[in-house]
């Protein structure tokens, strides 16, 4: 088969295809036929740095999601054929991804999915919806009656965020640090769109729920930037600083704020369920910025990186 293998910090320029043969099921596995999978801004942190870490395998096969078709179910629930969906768990990581035409996964981290989207609409799917998802509903207990803020709401992620707050009923703001990008958040749906140059407190009002998608860079001045009662939740880390120094929670956390993180590393076949069910009865369109086929694996990684891209870039297999 085909495929993408890293074992060192590796330029855009040097991602290629390799051969390499189709792994065989093991018990407790499941053999993948890759369809689609999306690229994340975490495939990029493993590629430029995290790769040196001991705990990451090497070499490996990147990709932290996929959907497609059982090859080979072995001795799993899952039988020949049937559509999948796969993510997290140390996909991409701790044993090989989906940047190739065969995955071999954990059954435990395989989902059935229920759904006639196309692949390369499907493949925008897993890791961004589950993130949203458990980011809104798990976290932030989002309700129709909620002022939603997205910082850093250009990503892929955000897109969705705003797409499932609307669809639920909510106000939605969104914050960009480009001006160029306003138009694109409107057509996303925000209701309001704030330029975000490193400090929104005083800029937004009467918040509810925060999505923070940039991270510790200007978590504190998120914290600052709502009112009693609100919640922030930390889901990104587009700001490039990933802890908080010197934290002082009982200073830096205005009294009667709480603060959440969300980390998609623990998909469930319920909420898979949930997201797809949700998606069918809003007749909600994933939106898939860029499509490109595997072939063409080191443009789609150059499209993520250039941020020309509004939206989630897909390859499909
Ligand atoms: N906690 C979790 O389990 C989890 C799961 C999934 C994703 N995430 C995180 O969520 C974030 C979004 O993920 P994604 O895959 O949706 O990313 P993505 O689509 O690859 O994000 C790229 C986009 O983010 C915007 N961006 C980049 N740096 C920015 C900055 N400093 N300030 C504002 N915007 C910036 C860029 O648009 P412009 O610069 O042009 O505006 C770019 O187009 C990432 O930090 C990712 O690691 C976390």
């Amino acid at each position: 088969m085909k495929a993408v293998v890293l074992e060192k910090v590796t330029p855009i320029e040097e991602i290629k295809l390799t051969e390499m043969p189709v792994p065989q099921v093991k018990s407790g596995w499941v053999l993948v036929k890759v369809k689609a999978f999306g690229l994340n801004h975490s495939e990029k942190v493993l590629r430029t740095m995290e790769i040196e870490e001991n705990y990451i395998k090497k070499p490996v096969i990147p990709g932290i999601e996929c959907v497609g078709e059982v090859a080979d179910p072995g001795d799993s629930r899952f039988e020949k054929g049937q559509k999948v969906c796969a993510l997290m768990g140390g996909m991409g990581r701790s044993f090989d991804g989906s940047y190739a035409e065969y995955a071999l996964l954990p059954e435990h981290h395989v989902f059935a999915v229920h759904s006639d989207l196309p692949w390369g609409q499907l493949g925008a799917v897993p890791e961004t919806y589950f993130t949203a998802w458990g980011s809104l509903f798990e976290c932030l207990q989002l309700k129709p009656d909620d002022t939603l803020l997205v910082r850093g709401a250009t990503c892929a992620l955000g897109y969705a965020v705003i797409q499932l707050a609307k669809a639920l009923g909510c106000r939605v703001i969104g914050t960009t640090h480009r001006e160029s990008k306003f138009g694109l958040l409107e057509e996303a749906g925000a209701d309001e769109i704030v330029l975000d140059e490193g400090v929104i407190t005083g800029k937004v009002h009467s918040v509810t729920k925060v999505l923070d998608l940039i991270g510790p860079r200007n978590l504190r001045d998120t914290l600052t930037a709502v009112d009693k009662g609100a919640i922030v939740c930390n889901t990104g880390i587009l700001g490039g600083v990933f802890e908080l120094d010197n934290f002082d929670p009982i200073k830096e956390i205005p009294n009667g704020v709480y603060l959440t993180g969300f980390f998609s590393n623990y998909p469930t076949q319920e909420i898979m369920d949930e997201i797809f069910a949700f998606l069918n009865a809003h007749d909600l369109q994933p939106h898939a910025g860029q499509v490109f086929d595997l072939d063409h694996i080191q443009d789609a990684v150059a499209a993520q990186d250039s941020k020309k891209v509004n939206g989630k870039v897909v390859v499909t297999v």
